[in-house]
C-alpha cells in the first residue's frame, strides 16, 4: 500500500503566536490575579456567552478548574460530546492537546459545518503547552519509516493500525489512510475485535501498555506481542521471524504517569489492608494490571467507585487529581492513591484559573487566542478513523 506522507503539524505555530499577540489581554496580567476575582470572571464570561460557550475537562483537571467545565468526561466521552454539540460556536477545552484535536474534527465534520451554514465551532485550548507525553512518543514520520520496514517482512495489506486516542491528529489520519481506527481505553477491546475482523495483524501506537493488556485479555500471548521501538535501526529492534509469527506489533511508548504504579504497590496495600481492592487504569504496566481487581478508563474508575458499597476499600491507580476527587467526594469508602510517590500529569495541571480567565475574556472581547485548527487533509483522514470509533459499540 502506498500513500503521500501527511504534514505532521496539527497547528500552526506562527498563528498561535500571531493570534496571542494580538490578544486584547496579555497573560501576565492573569497570573497576579487572586482566585476569587478569577472565579468571578470566568463566570461572568460564561453567563455572557451562554449557550454559544462550551467548556469540556477531562476528569484529570483540578478541582478548581472542573468547577468551571460544563460537562466532563474520559476520552471517549468527551469524543461522543465534541461529536454531538449543536448550539455552541466555541468549545474551551480544559484537557490536552489530542483532545482538543479530536474535538476541532468532529465538530467541524462536513455534516455540521452544513447544518451552520459553514461556521466554524472554534475550540480553545487554555495552555498550548497542555500536551502529552506519550503522544509525543509516536511521531508521524516514525509511524511512516516503521510501516515501510515492516512491509519488507509482512504484508502490510493485512496490518490494522490501531492508534489510541492520546496521539496526534497526523496519526489518526495515517490509520484512515490504512484501513485503521482509533481506540480509547474504554473501547480499546471492541476496537481490536473490529480490527481483527479485517486484518491478520494490529500495529498499536503509541502506548504499549494498553495494546498489551487488552490483547492479553483477548488470549494474544506475550510472543505474538513483539515491541517496535522507533530508535531501533532494523526492524524496530526485531528480527523476521518475531514480526511473522506476530499477532499485535506494539509501539514502544508508554504514559509516564502510569508507569510510576508498580506490583510492590499492590501487595505492599494487599498487607496492610486485608479486603482491598485494586482499580487501575490499563495504561499501567502488565504487571500491574494482572494484579488489579478492576482495570479501565476514568470514566469506569469512577463509575465503579459510585457503585461500590460504603465501606469499600480501594487503592487506586491513576492520575492524582481524579483520585483525590473521587476520597473527597465518597467519604463513605475507604480511598489510597496506589503509590507512594506524587504521579499527577503535569501537562493536564497547567490549565488553570488563569489561564482560563485568559483565554475567554480574548474571546468574548474578540481576540480570541489558542485556537486549534488540525489541517484539513489531516482532518479529512483522522476523520475516518474517528467515525470508524464511534461506530464500534
Ligand atoms: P481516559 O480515556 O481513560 O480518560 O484516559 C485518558 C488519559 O490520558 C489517561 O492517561
Ligand atoms: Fe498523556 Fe499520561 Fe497525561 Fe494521560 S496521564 S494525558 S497519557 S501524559
Amino acid at each position: 500500500m502506498t500513500s503521500q506522507p501527511l504534514p505532521s503539524v496539527t497547528v500552526s505555530p506562527g498563528s498561535v503566536e500571531q493570534d496571542n499577540c494580538q490578544a486584547k489581554h496579555p497573560l501576565s496580567l492573569y497570573k497576579t490575579l487572586e482566585t476569587g476575582e478569577l472565579v468571578g470572571r470566568i463566570e461572568a464570561v460564561r453567563k455572557q456567552l451562554g449557550d454559544s460557550l462550551l467548556i469540556l475537562g477531562h476528569h484529570y483537571q483540578q478541582d478548581e478548574v472542573i468547577a468551571h467545565t460544563d460537562l466532563r468526561g474520559d476520552s471517549y466521552q468527551l469524543s461522543q460530546m465534541a461529536a454531538a454539540s449543536d448550539a455552541c460556536r466555541t468549545i474551551v477545552f480544559c484537557g490536552v492537546h489530542f483532545m482538543a484535536e479530536t474535538a476541532d474534527i468532529l465538530a467541524n465534520r462536513p455534516e455540521k459545518l452544513e447544518s451552520r451554514g459553514g461556521q466554524r465551532v472554534r475550540v480553545i485550548l487554555p495552555d498550548m503547552a497542555a500536551g502529552c507525553s506519550m503522544a509525543d512518543m509516536a511521531a508521524i514520520a516514525q509511524v511512516e519509516d516503521a510501516w515501510e520496514d515492516m512491509s519488507e517482512v509482512i504484508d502490510t495489506d493485512r496490518v490494522i493500525p490501531v492508534t489510541y486516542i492520546n496521539s496526534a491528529a497526523s496519526l489518526k489520519a495515517f490509520c484512515g489512510k490504512h484501513g485503521g481506527i482509533v481506540c480509547t481505553s474504554s473501547n480499546a477491546k471492541a476496537v481490536l475485535e473490529w480490527a481483527f475482523e479485517r486484518g491478520d495483524r494490529v500495529f498499536f501506537f503509541p502506548d504499549q501498555h494498553l495494546g498489551r493488556n487488552t490483547a492479553l485479555k483477548m488470549g494474544i500471548t506475550e510472543d505474538q506481542m513483539p515491541v517496535w521501538d522507533p530508535y531501533e535501526m532494523e526492524l524496530g529492534g526485531n528480527d523476521d521471524q518475531a514480526l511473522e509469527r506476530s499477532r499485535v506489533i506494539l509501539w514502544k511508548g508508554h504514559c509516564s504517569v502510569h508507569q510510576m504504579f508498580r506490583p510492590e504497590h499492590v501487595h505492599q496495600f494487599r498487607k496492610q489492608h486485608p479486603g482491598i481492592k485494586i482499580l487501575v487504569h490499563p495504561e499501567c504496566p502488565r504487571e500491574v494490571n494482572d494484579l488489579a481487581d478492576v482495570s479501565g478508563s476514568t470514566g469506569l474508575i469512577i463509575k465503579t467507585v459510585q457503585e461500590s458499597p460504603a465501606g469499600t476499600k480501594w487503592a487506586i491507580g491513576t492520575e492524582l487529581h481524579l483520585v483525590n476527587r473521587l476520597k473527597a467526594e465518597h467519604p463513605e469508602q475507604e480511598i489510597h492513591f496506589l503509590s507512594p510517590v506524587v504521579c499527577m500529569c503535569a501537562t493536564m495541571y497547567r490549565i488553570d484559573l488563569p489561564h482560563l480567565c485568559w483565554s475567554l475574556e480574548n474571546l468574548r472581547d474578540g481576540t480570541p487566542v489558542n485556537t486549534i485548527e488540525v489541517p484539513e487533509e489531516v482532518t479529512r483522514w483522522s476523520l475516518v478513523a474517528l467515525e470508524r470509533m464511534l461506530s464500534v459499540k
